[in-house]
C-alpha cells in the first residue's frame, strides 16, 4: 500500500484529490502567513508545548493498576520542527511513569532521512523513567521502516497485535493497530476482536475505529492524528481535523458507550510549522480505580 500510494480507511479507498486540496490549501496558508508576519508568531505558538496531566476512572480497573501512569505521546513530527525536541525534554525531564504510549506520526516529511525524527525523539526520552515499556503505533506519515527504527530506540511495535502488562496476579491488555486513517486493513478489526480478554486498552493513531473499539468492550482508547486541529478559531475550535469517521472525537477527552478516549493535540506539527489557538501536548493519563481513596 505505500509503494502503490493507496489510501485506505475503514469505509473503503481514499480519494487522494481531498489530501492533495488540503496540502495546497495548507502551502497557501503557509505562504500567506509569511507574507503578513504571522509566521513568526505561529512557529513561537508550536514550541509553546503544554504537559497535560488527567486523570480517567474506571469501575473494572484492576486494583494493582490503580495509579498506573502512561505518558501519552502523539504526532511528534520532529523532522518537521526540530526544536520542539529540546523544549519538550525540558517537559519530560524526571517524570516517571510505567508505560510510555506513542500513538504514531513520529514522521513528517516523507522525504526526510527516518533518522531526522527518529534521534530527536531518543534524546527527548532519555530522562524520562518508564518502569514497564515503551510501546508504539505507526501513523499515516510513517513509512514501515519506522517500525524498525523504533524497534531499536527499545520500543515494541504493536501493528494490530496486543501485549499483556501484569502486576501482582492481575493482567490489563493493551492493543495496537496499524495506522486506520490511509492504511486499514481488516487485520486491525481482527487485532480488536481477537484480543485477550479483561481490561483493555487500544493504542490507534486515529480516532477513526473508535466505534469498532468501543463495541468489542475495550476501556480506554488514546490516538492522536488530528493535531487538535492546529490552526484553530478563537476558543480553539479546529478548522480542519482530517478524521473521516468518529468526528466526535476530535480532541481531548470524549465517549464512545462506556468507552473513555483521548485525542491528543499532538506535540508537533505537520507540513506548516505553525499553531494557532491550539497548543502541542504531551499527556500523563493516570488510571484510577472508581471508588479508590484518593478521589
Ligand atoms: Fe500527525
Amino acid at each position: 500500500m505505500e509503494v502503490q500510494k493507496a489510501h485506505f480507511g475503514p469505509d473503503g479507498a481514499r480519494s487522494l484529490w481531498r489530501s492533495l486540496i488540503f496540502s495546497l490549501g495548507l502551502e497557501v496558508f503557509h505562504r500567506g502567513a509569511r507574507l503578513v508576519s504571522l509566521h513568526e508568531r505561529g512557529r513561537r505558538n508550536a514550541l509553546d508545548v503544554q504537559l497535560v496531566s488527567r486523570s480517567v476512572w474506571f469501575a473494572d480497573l484492576p486494583q494493582s493498576f490503580d495509579g498506573y501512569r502512561i505518558l501519552h505521546l502523539s504526532d511528534t513530527h520532529l523532522d518537521c520542527l526540530p526544536d520542539l525536541a529540546k523544549v519538550a525534554a525540558r517537559l519530560l525531564a524526571g517524570v516517571e511513569v510505567d508505560l510510555l504510549a506513542l500513538t504514531g506520526d513520529i514522521h513528517g516529511h516523507h522525504r526526510a532521512s527516518l533518522a531526522a525524527s527518529t534521534e530527536p525523539l531518543a534524546d527527548m526520552i532519555e530522562s524520562v523513567h518508564v518502569k514497564d515499556r515503551r510501546v508504539a503505533v505507526l501513523g499515516n506519515h510513517d513509512p514501515a521502516d519506522m517500525a524498525e527504527a523504533l524497534d531499536e530506540l527499545g520500543f515494541d511495535v504493536l501493528i494490530n497485535q496486543s501485549i499483556v502488562l501484569a502486576r501482582q496476579d492481575e493482567c490489563i491488555v493493551v492493543t495496537g493497530l496499524d495506522d486506520v486513517h490511509r492504511f486499514f486493513t481488516r487485520d486491525a478489526l481482527r487485532a480488536l476482536s481477537q484480543s485477550p480478554e479483561g481490561f483493555r486498552i487500544a493504542l490507534v493513531h486515529s480516532a477513526e475505529v473508535a466505534d469498532e473499539a468501543a463495541a468489542k468492550g475495550y476501556a480506554l482508547y488514546l490516538c492522536g492524528h488530528t493535531h487538535g486541529g492546529q490552526i484553530c478559531l478563537p476558543g480553539g475550535r479546529p478548522l480542519v481535523t482530517r478524521l473521516r469517521r468518529c468526528r466526535y472525537a476530535s480532541v481531548g477527552a470524549w465517549t464512545k458507550d462506556t468507552m473513555t478516549g483521548y485525542t491528543s493535540r499532538g506535540l508537533g506539527v505537520g507540513d506548516v510549522p505553525l499553531r494557532f489557538n491550539c497548543r502541542g501536548e504531551v499527556s500523563v493519563i493516570t488510571l484510577r480505580r472508581s471508588g479508590s481513596a484518593a478521589r
